[in-house]
């Protein structure tokens, strides 16, 4: 097979189903050799089955190659089997595709520990893991000269960056994924890797009771192809970016940055501070809505 990112070797995390299956499936077609790892979890992380097999059968059916992989991501030794079963299988890694997850929604009032910790674990150490394995590989190759054209693409959601009122848990790993990649793209960027993110939106099972059923222009499908594009040789520009996708529409995220400020030169009395916070939040753009749009401005 033939296409823009042949003969890469590739990782998608969470590929036996949704948006995974999508990206894995893409990959094959567009030329790469993919790791397919799926621990086979139900949307709350519970649970194995070997769905990532089926996925590694469609892409040799097409003519492609993959392998599966039944790792879970959190866990820190398995993350580096993961990685090394790459390089053991294919000869190398080229890219690491972050994108398993889990949902336990629940407003924060009644939200248990557990329900906090599985899901920061899944999303937040299971980006983490991989990304810390496949990084010191890269530093590795580095180190020893070569030049790399490595990527790392993590996978946030308007959840986090935006905010979604019932997802205090979800949330707060996915903006932690967008914080991390920002950093990893700073960090990696000496060794010729770059790191992005997409937040996407698709008709899943793990959006199957957040989406109005028969909406249009949400197939996991669709997410597939920007994530191929920054997997390729093309995309070695982009680095350290955060991008919003759903159906055919892509945007950039623009990030936190420092908006109307003041300085006295010393310390406040807190008192002084009711003439002056008030009139910076009035300046201020607002917080972009849940959508990311930021209400007032067009883009
Ligand atoms: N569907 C959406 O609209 C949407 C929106 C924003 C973000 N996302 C993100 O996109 C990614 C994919 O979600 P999806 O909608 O395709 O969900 P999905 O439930 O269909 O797929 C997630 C996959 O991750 C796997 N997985 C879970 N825990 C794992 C672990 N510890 N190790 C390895 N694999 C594990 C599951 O078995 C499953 O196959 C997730 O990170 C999700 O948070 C999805």
């Amino acid at each position: 097979m033939s296409g823009i990112v042949e003969g890469r070797v590739v990782i998608v995390t969470g590929a036996a189903r949704g948006i995974g299956r999508g990206h894995a499936l893409e990959f094959a077609r567009q030329g790469a050799k993919v790791v397919v790892n799926d621990l086979g979890a139900e949307v709350d992380g519970t649970g194995s089955s070997g769905a990532a097999a089926e996925v590694v059968a469609e892409i040799e059916a097409m003519g492609g190659q993959a392998i599966v992989n039944g790792e879970d991501v959190s866990d820190f030794d398995g993350a580096e089997r993961l990685i090394r079963s790459a390089v053991e299988h294919f000869g190398d890694l080229h890219v690491l595709v972050n994108n398993a997850g889990i949902l336990r929604d629940r407003m924060l009032v009644n939200m248990t520990a557990d329900e906090w910790d599985a899901v920061i674990r899944v999303h937040l150490r299971g980006t983490f893991a991989p990304l810390r394995h496949a990084a010191a590989y890269w530093r590795a190759r580095a180190k020893s000269g070569e030049r790399l054209d490595a990527r790392i693409i993590n996978t946030t959601s308007s959840s986090g960056i935006y905010g979604n009122p019932g997802q205090g848990n979800y949330g707060a790993a996915k903006a932690g994924i967008a914080g991390l990649t920002v950093i990893a793209a700073r960090e990696l960027e000496r060794y010729g890797v770059t790191v992005n993110a997409v937040a996407p939106a698709a008709l899943t099972r793990m959006t199957e009771n957040l989406i109005p059923a028969g909406t249009t222009g949400a197939d996991p499908d669709d997410i597939a192809p920007l994530v191929v594009w920054l997997a390729s040789a093309e995309a070695r520009g982009v680095t350290g970016r955060v991008f919003n996708v759903r159906g055919g529409a892509i945007s950039v995220a623009e990030g936190w940055h420092a908006g109307p400020g003041v300085d006295k030169g010393g310390r406040w009395d807190p008192a002084e501070l009711g003439a002056v916070i008030p009139a910076l939040v009035d300046k201020a753009a607002p917080n972009a809505l849940t959508n990311g749009r930021v209400p007032g401005r067009e883009d």
